[in-house]
Parts: structure tokens; C-alpha cells; sequence
């Protein structure tokens, strides 16, 4: 007979929603983090068909869920939904636009976005890659490259340039991390040029055919690997001592990495470590407790499920 007074297992219903999510590695993560604190955590895949995104998150507040996980393609509708009367975005969620964590508490929603520190500590915590006062070249201006941009420069790299197959779209990411919104005001269309972000770190936009210089730090954040290809983008960029990271990973070395390396690059990794970083954060806003990453980016790696 089941316990009335199970109070912790009606707290701990979590699920990561996704469409595809049959893929997601997301419930063997939290499950292994749960682990290490004697956690009973009940962690599922919950596939959404498009247009029933709302529904899907209400109803599952309404079973009791704490907390879920958003992945493609319902990061901007959770954000636009933890958006409205009543529920609360954390300032860089509302700066990415884009929400990845969501948590329930009293009947209402706070989302968040652990992206970008996910990424960051993978960088910096895991592989040893400094940002501060490097070059940074971020590829891609779609939703993935706008949750880890102001990660990125929180960092304070010595510049940030955004390279776009569509000029247009990293134009406008640098002018909202520049501040101003996209107005035109200041430097009017930056094809190499561009302007001071906060703080006086100068931020650039061009097409990927216009990139100029040569950086410390690359980061693949197209999904140009879907097909396993690389960003058209000229090599020269690779400068000595560079280090690319692709936010997509694979079994093998994606195509950016393999690109990056027959380039010059010295060091190249992929996005798993980011997934479990970004994962741990969220363990942590719901559970208050900080999990062991490496281990579990251990066991992932050795295809351990
Ligand atoms: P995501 O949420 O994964 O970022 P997205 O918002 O659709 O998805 O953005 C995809 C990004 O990958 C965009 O920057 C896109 O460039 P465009 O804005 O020019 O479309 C980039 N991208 C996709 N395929 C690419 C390719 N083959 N070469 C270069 N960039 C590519």
C-alpha cells in the first residue's frame, strides 16, 4: 500500500520536455546526481507535439511537478510563458530569451537558464580554457548562440566577434549585447566594425565571408554539425595558441572540431560537458545542492546510460 505521507516523492516529479526528447540524456544525468545525495527523483522524458506546449506545462504542474527541463524547440515559448502575470524570468534568462529550467513553486513558475554557466564551467572549470582577455569568436546568432553570448562576455574576453551566415541576425545579437537594442544608433551596421559592450568590451557582427582577424577562442554554436559540416568561414581566423569549442557533441569529434584542429587549433572539445554543467545547475536550483560533474561526464563518455 502506498505511503499517504509520502511528501517527498510528490516533490520530486521532474521531466525534461523536448520535441524529439526520446534522445534527451537529461533523465540519466539528474538520476545520477540524485544519486550521489541518496535523492529519490522521479526524472522522465515528456515528448510535446508543437502548439501543446502551454497545456503540456500546466498539466504537469498539475500532477505536483518541481521542476522541468526545456530543450528544442520550446526554449522561446517557455520563456515567453515563465514571462507572463504571475511567474518570474532570472535576469539571464530574460537576457538569452530563452528558458531551459523551469521550477514550480506555490503555483507559480520561475524560469531560468543554465546554458551559458553550463558552458562556461566546461570551458573554464573542466578543460582549463581561459576567457578573460582572449579573442573571442562566437559562430552562429540563433537561439543556442544567444544563451551562451552574455555567459561569454560575463567572462570578459578581450573582444567578442559573432560571425552569422546571416549578417543581419548577428548584427542584432551584438546590438542587444551592446545595449542598444538594435536601433542602429552609434556605429549603424558593423560589418567588422562594432561597438563597446557593458563594460568596454568591444563587440562585433559580420557575415561569415567578412570575418576579419584572428582569435584565441572559437565557439561553433550554428547547428551547421546537424548535417556534419562546418561554418564557411576562412581558417586564417584560427590564431596560434587557439582553442574551438563546438556546443554540439557526438561519439566521435564533431566536424567543427576535426576542422578546427586540421586548422592549427591546439585543443578542441565538444558540448557533453556542457549538458551535464548546465544540468548540475539545474539540480542545483531545485535541490539546493551542488553534484560531483565529473564522474557522471565520465560515465556518459564511456556510453554508460
Ligand atoms: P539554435 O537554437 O540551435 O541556435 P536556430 O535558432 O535555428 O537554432 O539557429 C541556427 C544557427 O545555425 C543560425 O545561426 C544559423 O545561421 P542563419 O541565421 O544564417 O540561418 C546557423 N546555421 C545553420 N546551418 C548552418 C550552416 N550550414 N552553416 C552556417 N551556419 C548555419
Amino acid at each position: 500500500m502506498s505511503d499517504p505521507f509520502d511528501f517527498r516523492a510528490r516533490a520530486h516529479r521532474f521531466a525534461v520536455m523536448g520535441n524529439p526528447v526520446a534522445h534527451s540524456r537529461s533523465p540519466c544525468i539528474h538520476r545520477r546526481f540524485a544519486r550521489q545525495f541518496d535523492l529519490d527523483i522521479d526524472y522522465r522524458r515528456i515528448q510535446v507535439e508543437r502548439g501543446g506546449f502551454a497545456q503540456a506545462v500546466s498539466h504537469f504542474a498539475a500532477r505536483d511537478g518541481a521542476g522541468l527541463n526545456i530543450t528544442l524547440p520550446f526554449k522561446v515559448e517557455a520563456w515567453r510563458l515563465c514571462g507572463t502575470p504571475g511567474n518570474t524570468l532570472t535576469a539571464r534568462a530574460a537576457q538569452a530569451q530563452a528558458v531551459n529550467t523551469v521550477s514550480f513553486e506555490r503555483g507559480a513558475m520561475r524560469g531560468d537558464n543554465t546554458d551559458g554557466v553550463g558552458m562556461i564551467r566546461d570551458l573554464e572549470d573542466n578543460r582549463g580554457w581561459e576567457i578573460a582577455g582572449r579573442r573571442a569568436l562566437l559562430l552562429g546568432a540563433g537561439g543556442a548562440a544567444r544563451g551562451v553570448a552574455w555567459a561569454l562576455l560575463e567572462r570578459r574576453p578581450a573582444l567578442l566577434a559573432i560571425a552569422n551566415r546571416n549578417y543581419g541576425k548577428a548584427r542584432e545579437l551584438a546590438a542587444s549585447l551592446r545595449g542598444d537594442g538594435g536601433d542602429g544608433g552609434g556605429d549603424g551596421g558593423d560589418g567588422g566594425g562594432g561597438g563597446d559592450g557593458g563594460g568596454g568590451i568591444p563587440i562585433t557582427a559580420c557575415g561569415l565571408a567578412d570575418l576579419d582577424g584572428d582569435f584565441d577562442l572559437l565557439i561553433n554554436a550554428t547547428s551547421a554539425g546537424i548535417d556534419d559540416t562546418v561554418p564557411a568561414i576562412d581558417a586564417a581566423c584560427i590564431g596560434s595558441g587557439c582553442v574551438a569549442y563546438d556546443l554540439m557533441y557526438a561519439d566521435a569529434p564533431t566536424a567543427f572540431m576535426r576542422w578546427a584542429t586540421a586548422h592549427g587549433a591546439v585543443d578542441a572539445g565538444d558540448g557533453l560537458g556542457m549538458l551535464v554543467e548546465q544540468a548540475a545547475e539545474s539540480f542545483h536550483l531545485w535541490h539546493r545542492r551542488r553534484p560531483a560533474t565529473a564522474p557522471v561526464l565520465r560515465a556518459l563518455r564511456a556510453g554508460q546510460t
